[in-house]
Parts: structure tokens; sequence; C-alpha cells
């Protein structure tokens, strides 16, 4: 790799038309900022750039379901966003909005340059309208049938199911998301970015500069690229947005992919003013995109295509980008609800940062979409941050102050325990720093937490506890090596889990630390005086996990609801045919039970004859306790011909009704009716 002289790293600007969860994070928050904190340990320029996309249909769409403006959506959730990140410790050094009056300015500018360039074809063509909101429709206020993957719920700019990218005219079905209206075509005069222009490019700037990207990158620009690059229109016909900066365009404003990545670049002149300069045309600057899957094409094909139009901004390094993470085995959305909302999970485990970030490293869909789980989350929690990380740190801390009052003692002579130790130690940050510099992060957190289980299994083999009995000199070395240990480990862990990494420097004396720092076992000198062990993690207790889960299926059901229709009527029926079925109103005497059988309860009902008639009813499932319908009026058809059940005859029908669930509930008068009335 060419060595560069600093790292631009932008991070995939959420749209602020909700809050953010687990997989926005796992997918590109914190891969990106354990990168940029890596960097910035070894002393490198570096500069992390995030914010918000306010424009784009996403955060109309929003608006208009909640009957307030966009600028008030936008507003509401970029702060939220914002704070859940800077809570999350996401060390952003800039978090701007594209609604801001400089990223306005960037954006015009930039495609003013391209316009006066020549860079744009202006074509007229048929758009697909919505008849009855009186507007054109573009992106995600169109959906219907992907004509790739048959996914019939495909937008008008993206298939989400298979990843193609797509123009709202290609959809088969197509229906307003705003009506449900199907649309019409109408004429309108847009600008194109003529990819196709910059196909050979592409192709040698990926396909052959480019063989190191991760594979998943490689292969779907690989296939874009294969299937041929076509215009693509960068203007919409909407009134939310970056106004169109040339005459004759009136009414129109920036496709929002075309706005939102210059985002990057306005949000580093916020920061830096002039100098952005430096970060964005310096050929020695390394810039890298963090995003998720969905957004490689815009990120690999269409933004280094608007960079090489306009000709003096650098092109990407590399674009790590990530897979999708599930949630208990379904995929994340935010439609259904189903999700782990980040200020949700502050005010659940408040303190506990740390923790998610720690499992959604361990388990990054990394190279395929993978799954976050309660239950893995406390293990994880648990059996490692406790167990392996937090046991480690809390016994060399407890046992120092045990024999030395906290104060280190000198290390006088190593034996082959320590020697192996620290060549173990080397070792692993030699590997460390191999997977952080591919952007292996899980491989990279398993390779820290082995530097901890090697500490364990040198108390475990040295036992100072034992020492201390004959040889407090040997007893007082041990820990400093345990000790000094404990200092590794605040920086191999300071990109994972920086607000362990904090706590633990304050408690062993320390100051500034570098990556240079890690393998050295001076870094805590003997008289050094030991802060007293705080407790770095703590145990989750099962019924906080089951409270999540409970939430969940709370969740899964409220969607199971939502998505319900009743069946459709069946075939007309003649009255005659109806009145041949004898139904009455009943009161329940008794229900148990069947013996024996999982599905059978059997009722006694009264029926008003003066001779309470039993039937039996497959309804057992339904009713965990049957004795919750003694004495209440039901509804049952009193002429079926008696049948046999487990040896007991039924004399007729109970009537219930069927839950979305499959559950069933008997059904019977609303007011207090006679036993044995007839209904009809
Ligand atoms: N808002 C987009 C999304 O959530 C990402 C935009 S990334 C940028 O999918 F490059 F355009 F900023
Ligand atoms: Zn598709």
């Amino acid at each position: 790799m060419k060595d560069f002289k600093r790292t631009l790293i932008t991070t995939a600007l959420p749209y602020a038309n909700g809050p953010v969860h687990i997989g926005h994070l796992a997918g590109v928050y914190v891969p990106a900022d354990i990168y940029a904190r890596y960097l910035r340990l070894q002393g490198r320029e570096v500069l992390m750039i995030g914010g918000s996309d306010e424009h784009g249909v996403p955060i109309t769409i929003k608006a208009r379901n909640e009957g307030v403006t966009p600028q008030d959506i936008v507003d509401r959730y970029h702060k939220i966003i914002k704070d859940s990140f800077e809570e999350f410790g996401i060390s952003f050094d800039v978090y701007g909005r594209t609604t801001s009056e400089t990223h306005r300015k960037t954006a015009s500018d930039f495609f003013r340059k391209l316009y006066d360039k020549g860079e744009f074809v202006e074509k007229t063509s048929m758009q697909l309208y919505d008849p009855e909101a009186n507007q054109f429709l573009a992106d995600r206020y169109v959906v219907g049938t992907c004509p790739h993957c048959g996914n019939e719920h495909a937008y008008g700019d993206q298939c989400e199911a298979c990843g193609t990218s797509l123009n709202a005219t290609d959809l088969i079905n197509p229906k307003s998301a705003i009506t449900g209206a199907e649309p019409v075509l109408r004429e309108t005069k847009h600008y194109y970015l003529p990819l196709d222009k910059w196909q050979p490019d592409l192709e040698k700037w990926i396909l052959e500069d480019h063989k190191e990207w991760k594979s998943n990158v490689y292969g779907q620009c690989k296939s874009w690229l294969d299937m041929g690059l076509q215009p693509r229109a960068v203007s919409r016909d909407l009134d939310w947005g970056i106004p169109v900066p040339v005459e004759g365009a009136e009414g129109k404003v920036l496709y929002v992919w075309f706005d939102a990545p210059i985002g990057y670049i306005s949000n580093t002149i916020d920061l830096v003013g002039d100098d952005y300069t430096k970060w964005w045309k310096d050929p020695e600057t390394r810039m890298l995109h963090f995003i998720g899957k969905d957004n490689i094409v815009f990120h690999c094909i269409v933004f280094p295509a608007m960079l090489m139009a306009d000709g003096s901004y650098n092109l990407p390094d590399n674009v790590p980008a990530n897979e999708f993470l599930n949630l208990e085995d379904d995929k994340i959305s935010t439609s259904r609800n189903w999700a782990v909302w980040l200020h949700e999970y502050l005010r659940d485990f408040p303190g506990k940062q740390d923790v998610l970030r720690y499992v959604l490293t361990a388990n990054a869909p990394e190279t395929k979409d993978n799954n976050f789980t309660w239950r893995d989350f406390q293990a994880r929690n648990n059996s490692e941050l406790v167990a392996i990380l937090g046991n480690f740190v809390n016994r060399a801390v407890v046992l120092t102050h045990k024999y030395f009052d906290g104060v280190l003692q000198a290390a006088v002579e190593l034996t082959e325990a320590e020697e192996k130790l620290i060549a173990q130690v080397k070792e692993l940050k030699k590997e460390m720093s191999e997977a952080l510099d591919t952007f292996h992060f899980r491989e990279a957190l398993k390779l820290a937490m082995d530097m901890a289980r090697a500490g364990n299994q040198y108390l475990q083999e040295t036992e100072p506890w034992k020492v201390a009995k004959s040889d407090m000199t040997r007893t007082g070395t041990i820990l400093n090596i345990a000790i000094n240990l404990c200092a590794n480990l605040s920086i191999a862990f300071e990109p994972f889990l920086p607000f362990m990494s904090e706590k633990l420097v304050k408690m062993l004396g320390g100051d500034k630390i570098t990556w240079d720092m890690l393998g050295c076992f001076d870094l805590v000198p003997a008289g050094a005086h030991i802060g007293e062990a705080q407790l770095l993690f703590e145990k989750i207790e099962d019924s906080e996990v089951e409270a999540q889960v409970q939430k969940l299926l709370d969740t899964k059901k409220a969607n199971e609801m939502k998505a319900w229709k009743p069946e459709p009527v069946k075939s007309e029926c003649a009255f005659e045919d109806f009145e041949k079925v004898d139904i009455r109103v009943g009161r329940v005497l008794e229900c148990c039970k069947v013996k024996k059988s999982k599905k059978l309860l059997q009722f006694l009902i009264d029926d008003g004859t003066g001779t309470p008639r039993t039937i039996l009813s497959g309804i057992a499932q339904s009713y965990e306790d049957p004795s919750v319908l003694v004495g209440k009026e039901i509804c049952f058809v009193a002429n079926f011909a008696p049948r046999k059940m487990m040896g007991i005859e039924s004399q007729g029908m109970i009537m219930s009704a069927v839950n979305p669930d499959g559950t069933l509930t008997v059904v019977g008068p609303t007011a207090d009716v006679q036993p044995g009335a007839s209904v009809g």
C-alpha cells in the first residue's frame, strides 16, 4: 500500500427521518470509529466526517405521514441521532447537516461547475406522475416489482433485495407511495450524469487498480460494470432539496444522492474552512468511505463519476462496506419497528455503551449478513467482558492493594513465565495491527481478548497468592507484570471499548496512551500508586434480557395484528340453507380439559331444556385455564349429529372466533339472554 500522509474517513450520512439503531452502529459507525481511533493512537493525521442526510424522499414521506414540515422532521432527528452517536463515543471530528448554508453553496457550486463544463446531458422524457397528489414520483415515492429479482417492494431508486440501482420507470406495476394510485406518464426535463462516459475510467480504477477491495464490494461493482452503466438523472421535480442552480430549472432540486455525498465535502469545509483542499485534493490524503452494502453503488460508481467529472478531487482509496445485521433472525426494519434503537438501549442499559460496541464488533457483518440476539449479548458480556477482561484487571489491582497497599513493586527478575507472556503480547500486537490495517475488526477484537486471556493464564501459572506466603519480592514482580499487562489492555482495547479504556488508564494513574506503547512492560513504573479496583463490567441478569426479548415479541404481535386481514367472504348461501343450522345460546355450567387430549375441552351446557348437554370443543390450546368460561353465555350449534371423541359423546359445537395468531375465542351474546334462546 502507498504510504499516505493523512486519512479522511467518511461515514454514510444517515437520513434524518428516524432514530438510529444497532444496524447503523454495527455496519458503519463502530467500524469507522475503531479505525479512526486506531490511527489517532498511532499519532496519524486523521479526520472523521459525519452528519445528517436531510434531503430526499425519506424525509418528505415522514413529514407527510406526521402532518409536519420536512424541516421539523430533520431538526428533530438530527439532534436525536447526533446525541446517540456522541453517547456511544463515535468520535466524529464534525457532524454536520445537509440543510446547512455551507452545504447548499458547496453542492450548488459543484453542480454548476459540472454544468458549465458540459458534463450533464439534458433530456426530456416521460416520468411517473401521481394524478391524485399532483406531483412527479421518483425514488421512494414509487414502489413496485424489481425487474431483476421480482421483489415486490422495490423502490423507484433501488431494490433493497438485490441491491440493484433502478430508475422509477424500470419498476413493474409501479404504485405511488403517497396515495397508492397508479402513476401516469408525464413529460419533464432533467439533467443526467452520463455514467456510461465514465465506464472505462471506472473499470480501470476499480477492476484493475483496486483488486484489494473487499470481495463483496468489488463483486458488486464488477456486476454493475458488466451490465453497462446508463446515464443517471441528478435532478428531481420536488420542492424539498437544493434548487438546481441553473436558468430554466425552476421547481427542480438536486437528486438527494447527488447532494448527500457532497455533504462529506461541506462538513469538512465547516470544520477546517479553505484547508479542505488538503483533505480532498492532495494526493497524499487517503480517503475511505465507511458505508453499508446498500450504499455501495453510490460510493463506488456515482460519486466517483461526479468527482471524475469535476477533475480536481481524490477518489476513495477504499470502501470497506459491510453487509447487514439482522435482529433475532429477522431483517431490521424501521417501518416494522424491528430494531434495537440506540436511544432506548441507553435508557435500558445506562453506562453500558462499551458492551454494545463489543457485541456488535464481535458479531460484525463483515463478510456476510449477521445476527444480533439478546442471548448472545448477555453471554458475551458475562463470559467474555466480565469473566475474562474484567476479572483479570480486577485480580491484578486487588492483589496489588492486598499485598502492597496499591504501590507497584519493581520487576526484579523475569522468569520463563514473564518472557512467554511478553512475547505473546508482542505477537498479538503484530497480528492486531495487521487485522486493523485491513479492516478485519472482529478478528482484531478477538486478538485483544486473547491478550486478556493470556493475563488470566499468567496469574493461574504464577499463583502470586501462594508465592506471597514465602517470597514478597517474587510476588511484587508478578504483580508488576500483571499491572503492566493491564496498561497494555487499556491500549489494545481503546479503539473498541473507549469508555473502559479511559477508566482503566485513570485507575493505573496513566495519562496519554499510544499504539507504540503496546507491547511494553514499563508503562506503569515501580512506586506508582494504583487506584482502588473499580468494576469495569457487571453481569447482565436473565431478567434484563428477557425483558428485551419480550419487547420484541410484543412488537411481532403488534405487527401481526397490523398486517392481519379478514378471510375473504365465502360464496353466497341461500337463507333456507342457513335456516337448517340451529344456533342457540347456552350457559357454561362446567368446563375442563379432557384427560390425555391436548386439544379438547369438555363443556357442560345449560341449554334451557332442564337436562344439560355435553359438548366437546378443540380449543384447549387457547384456554390455559378453562374455568374462566364457567358462568359465561355462549353460542352453540344444537342440531349436529352426536359424535364420540375420546370415548365421550359430544352433542353440538361451541362457536368461536379465529384470532390473527390462530388462537380461538368463544363467542356469545352481548347482554343476558335466556339459555336455549335461538340465534338467527
Ligand atoms: N442517507 C443514505 C442512507 O441512509 C446515505 C447517504 S451517504 C452519502 O442510505 F454519501 F450520501 F452521504
Ligand atoms: Zn431486486
